[in-house]
């Protein structure tokens, strides 16, 4: 390990930086978040330092020495050679640790790749040997730290003391913290609940104090795993799955998003595939109850999005009646999914102003019975979800019903994912379409004019290719 890693306090600390052009700025922002003073070594105040108020002074460049005698570091951002070589010898005399802006050999730190979420901050460093692999650890740090999770730290920092005083033994305490850190307390803070946090956690030390830690139930997490390209993925979604001790999941969710689940955390396939159940709906709800009293973290990940076609409401409604709250986590629909894949836009000034999503599988089987009147209006698109098996009655059903055969449809079938599929043609080819691609599901049917503009240009693409 060439460089070791340490946090500077910043509380009541100075900070001198040298220059004032955009490098100086750019650390001045930086350090600014901290409730450091600073000192800007500069012959003139910039415009941008206005902003920072009374947090930044001018110090004229024949006063650095002064200021440096009581810094706790400084950053040097100067244009030229001379000047940079002038504050870093200066610097130096007065024993004050240096980072300067590209100048490696003239670093006594190095400033890391920062992820800040107020008291917990996290930091990624090579060595300048190649920030861009620093900057993408970071990125993927985002993605595991919860945006309050800061906050989450500072509850914990507020209650350490009361934890402290009410619970004498130090394994017990240790538990404490587990179970209030990872648990519904964590939830609520991370769902900005911060009266509702404080209120849990409070119960939650009452509880510890009293030797009845029994564990809390739930919150079972209902989660939209999008339609398959796990990039799409929502950040909270991720977390929740990496957390979870049982995932119940569908037959759709993709095995990438799969692979993202603990490799000992439980993995039950629940889902149905075109109307196969696996495990019945109220199975599935048993199934969740029992896990969460059991005092399990437990994901429900469906595909797409959990309230588009997904049963969600259902599942909420069996938790609420246990006693168990449920949290839902929106997913990208496949009908956002397929249309972004397709480049084909649901709603399009020129075409459609509004958009309908509908089933075309009955529950008891065949078509439902639908608005066809309705969904056969002009400057609409319609989306159907489970339509591939009836696609030919739903094409008839339209007709009738005044839409004509010549409406452009686009059918997409496992859209975002490595197999996506597309074809276009018109409403009264539909079947013959989906027969020719060999297209089985899942996919989706969008009917109207907006289809018409994925297949021009694809057109294109093809004649440009022959020509
Ligand atoms: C039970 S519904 C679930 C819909 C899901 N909740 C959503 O928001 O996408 C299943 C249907 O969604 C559609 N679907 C789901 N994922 C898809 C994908 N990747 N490509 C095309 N259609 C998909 C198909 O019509 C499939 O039959």
């Amino acid at each position: 390990m060439r460089l070791f890693p340490a946090f500077f306090q910043m509380d009541d600390a100075h900070v001198v930086i040298f220059g004032n052009g955009p490098e100086a700025e750019r650390k001045t922002r930086l350090v600014a978040k901290t409730p450091a003073r600073i000192s800007l070594v500069a012959h003139a105040l910039p415009r941008w330092a206005e902003s920072f108020g009374e947090q930044i002074s001018l110090i004229q460049p024949r006063q650095a020495g002064q200021a440096l005698d009581t810094a706790r570091f400084t950053i040097i951002a100067l244009e030229t050679e001379a000047e940079v070589q002038w504050a870093h010898e200066l610097a130096r005399a007065y024993g004050v640790p240096v980072n300067a802006v590209d100048r490696k050999d003239l670093c006594d730190f190095t400033i890391p790749s920062l992820l800040d979420r107020g008291d917990v901050v996290a930091a990624v460093a090579t060595g300048g040997a190649a920030p861009v692999i620093a900057k993408d650890i970071r990125a993927k740090l985002e993605s595991l730290l919860p945006e309050r999770v800061g906050a989450l730290a500072a509850l914990a920092e507020r209650w350490r003391p009361a934890v402290k005083a009410a619970i004498d033994d130090g394994t017990a305490r240790r538990h404490f913290w587990e179970t209030a850190l990872r648990g519904p307390v964590a939830e609520a803070v991370y769902a900005n609940q911060d009266a509702r946090a404080e209120a849990l956690m409070g119960e939650t030390l009452e509880r510890f104090a009293q030797g009845t830690d029994r564990a809390e139930l739930g919150p079972v997490h209902i989660v939209g795993a999008g339609p398959g390209d796990p990039e799409l993925l929502t950040l909270k979604a991720f977390r929740l799955i990496q957390q979870a001790d049982v995932v119940f999941h569908d037959k759709l969710v993709s095995a990438e998003i799969l692979d993202m689940i603990r490799r000992d955390a439980e993995r039950v396939p629940v889902g149905k595939s075109k109307g196969e159940h696996l495990v019945p709906q109220d199975g599935i709800h048993e199934l969740m109850i029992a896990a969460s009293r059991e005092g399990k973290r437990v994901v429900r990940l469906k595909g797409g999005d959990p309230f588009v076609f997904g049963r969600g409401g259902e599942e909420v409604d069996a938790l609420r009646e246990a006693g168990i709250e449920a949290h839902v986590v929106p997913g990208i629909s496949s009908a956002l999914g397929c249309a972004a894949s397709a480049k084909l836009p649901l709603t399009h000034r020129d075409h459609a102003q509004s958009v309908t999503f509908v089933t075309g599988h009955a529950q008891k089987g065949g078509v439902p019975d639908l608005d066809w009147a309705g969904l056969a209006k002009p400057h609409q698109t319609v989306v159907v979800f489970m339509g591939v098996g009836t696609a030919g009655i739903i094409a008839g059903k339209l007709q009738e019903a005044g839409l004509s055969g010549e409406t452009p449809v686009g059918v997409i079938e496992n859209g975002t994912r490595a197999n996506e599929k597309r074809a276009f043609g018109e409403l009264a080819n539909l079947p013959a379409i989906i027969e020719k691609r060999g297209i089985k599901g899942p996919a989706l049917l969008i009917i109207g004019t907006v289809a018409k503009l994925p297949a021009e240009a694809q057109q294109q693409i093809i004649e440009e290719a022959l020509a």
